[in-house]
C-alpha cells in the first residue's frame, strides 16, 4: 500500500500523562512523555489537578518533541490530538493546543480515539501485525477484546462490565498502602512471590466480557480477615499478595483470549495498553503463544502506557484518508470507536 509522507506533530492529555510526538513519513522521531506525579499523594488523578500540570507541562513537552526530532515547526504538514476518552478539562488542554497549532500553521486537524491508538501502536515497531488481528486492550480505564479487521476498522468482541483490570491493580495496590499507580509496584513484587498462595473469587462472566469490580471486594475482605489475626500481614507476605493478586488477574485475561481464538479461530495476538507492561502477562502471553501456536505481538514498553507516537501513527493512517476535523470540534470524554 503507498503511504503519503508526511511529518505529523501528535498531541496526548487524556488523563495524568502529557505527550507530544512527532512523526516522519510513518516513523516516530521524537515521543516525550511528562508524567503527573502529583496524584501520587492522592490515591488516584484529581481531575482539576490533571488540567492544571497539563497546561504547565504542554509547551515544554512540544517544544522537547520539536526539538528532540530535529525538525522545523513549518515542516509539519497536520497537527493529531486525542479527542477521547479521557477527562474533559484534561483533554481541552491537548486539543486547544492542537487546533491552536493548526489554526497557526493553517494545517490540518485530526481528532484520534485514544483507545484505537493503543491497538495502532502495534504499527509504530518492525514487527507489525497482518489483519485481522485479535488485541487484548488492557488499560486503566479500558479492558476489552477487539477484533482488529483493518487500521481504522475494529470491533469489540467483549469488554468489561464494569472496573477495568488496570484499575483492578490500582485499587489492590490502594487498599495495601502502596502509592497510585499501583500497577507497576503490584508488577515489581510479585516478581519474588508466590502466585498460588492466596486464592481469590473470580465471578464467571458471559460471552467475551469481564468484570473486575469483585475482586477488590474480596480483595479488601481478605487483607481485613488477615490483619485481625497479625497487623503485619501486608508488611510480612507483600511479594506474595501480589503475586497471587497479579496471577488471578493474569488468569482472567488469558481465558477470556483463549476463548476469543476458539470463536475466531484468528491466532495473531497482540496486547496494548498500560498494563501490557506488566512483565508477567508479557511473558504468560509468550509462554500461551508458544503452547497454542499464536503468533504474539508485546509492544516496546514507551508503547505501552500513554504516549503520543500512538496517536501519531493513527492521525498517519487517518492523514492518507484525509479525515480531518474543523476548529469547532471538541472533547469527547465517553469517545467511542468511529
Ligand atoms: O494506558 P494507560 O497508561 O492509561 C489509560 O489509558 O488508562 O494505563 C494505565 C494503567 C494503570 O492502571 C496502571 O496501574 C497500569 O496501567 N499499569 C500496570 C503496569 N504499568 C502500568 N499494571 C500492571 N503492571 C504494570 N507493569
Ligand atoms: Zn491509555
Amino acid at each position: 500500500m503507498f503511504l503519503k509522507p508526511c511529518t505529523l506533530l501528535a498531541i496526548e492529555s487524556s488523563c495524568d500523562e502529557t505527550s507530544a510526538s512527532v512523526l516522519k513519513d510513518g516513523k516516530i522521531l521524537s515521543n516525550i512523555i511528562a508524567t503527573q506525579i502529583i496524584h501520587e499523594q492522592y490515591g488516584g488523578v484529581v481531575p482539576e489537578l490533571a488540567s492544571r500540570e497539563h497546561q504547565k507541562n504542554i509547551v515544554p513537552v512540544v517544544d522537547a518533541a520539536i526539538k528532540a526530532a530535529g525538525i522545523d515547526l513549518d515542516s509539519l504538514d497536520a497537527v493529531g490530538f486525542t479527542r477521547g476518552p479521557g477527562l474533559l478539562g484534561a483533554l481541552l488542554v491537548g486539543s486547544s493546543f492542537a487546533k491552536s497549532m493548526a489554526w497557526a500553521k493553517k494545517i490540518p486537524l485530526i481528532e484520534v480515539q485514544h483507545i484505537q491508538a493503543h491497538v495502532l501502536a502495534h504499527f509504530i515497531g518492525e514487527e507489525k501485525p497482518s489483519f485481522p488481528f485479535l488485541c487484548l486492550t488492557v488499560s486503566g480505564g479500558h479492558t476489552q477484546i477487539v477484533l482488529v479487521k483493518d487500521y481504522l476498522v475494529m470491533e469489540i468482541l467483549g469488554e468489561t462490565q464494569d472496573d477495568a483490570v488496570g484499575e483492578a491493580f490500582d485499587k489492590t495496590a490502594k487498599i495495601m498502602g502502596l502509592p497510585y499507580p499501583g500497577g507497576a509496584l503490584i508488577d515489581k513484587y510479585a516478581k519474588e512471590g508466590n502466585p498460588l498462595r492466596f486464592g481469590f473469587p473470580v465471578v464467571e462472566m458471559p460471552l467475551l466480557n469481564f468484570s473486575f469490580s469483585g475482586i477488590k471486594t474480596a480483595f479488601l475482605n481478605f487483607l481485613n480477615n488477615n490483619q485481625i489475626k497479625n497487623s503485619n500481614f501486608v508488611q510480612e507476605n507483600l511479594a506474595d499478595i501480589c503475586a497471587s493478586v497479579q496471577h488471578t488477574l493474569l488468569q482472567i485475561l488469558i481465558k477470556k483470549l483463549k476463548k476469543a481464538v476458539k470463536q475466531t479461530n484468528i491466532k495473531q495476538i497482540a496486547i496494548a495498553g498500560g498494563v501490557s507492561a506488566n512483565s508477567g502477562l508479557r511473558s504468560l502471553l509468550r509462554e500461551e503463544g508458544e503452547k497454542n501456536n499464536w503468533k504474539v505481538f508485546i509492544p516496546a514498553l514507551e508503547y505501552c502506557t500513554d504516549n503520543a507516537a500512538m496517536i501519531a501513527i493513527t492521525a498517519y493512517f487517518k492523514y492518507q484518508k484525509e479525515m480531518f476535523v474543523s476548529q469547532n470540534t471538541s472533547p469527547l470524554p465517553r469517545m467511542e470507536w468511529e
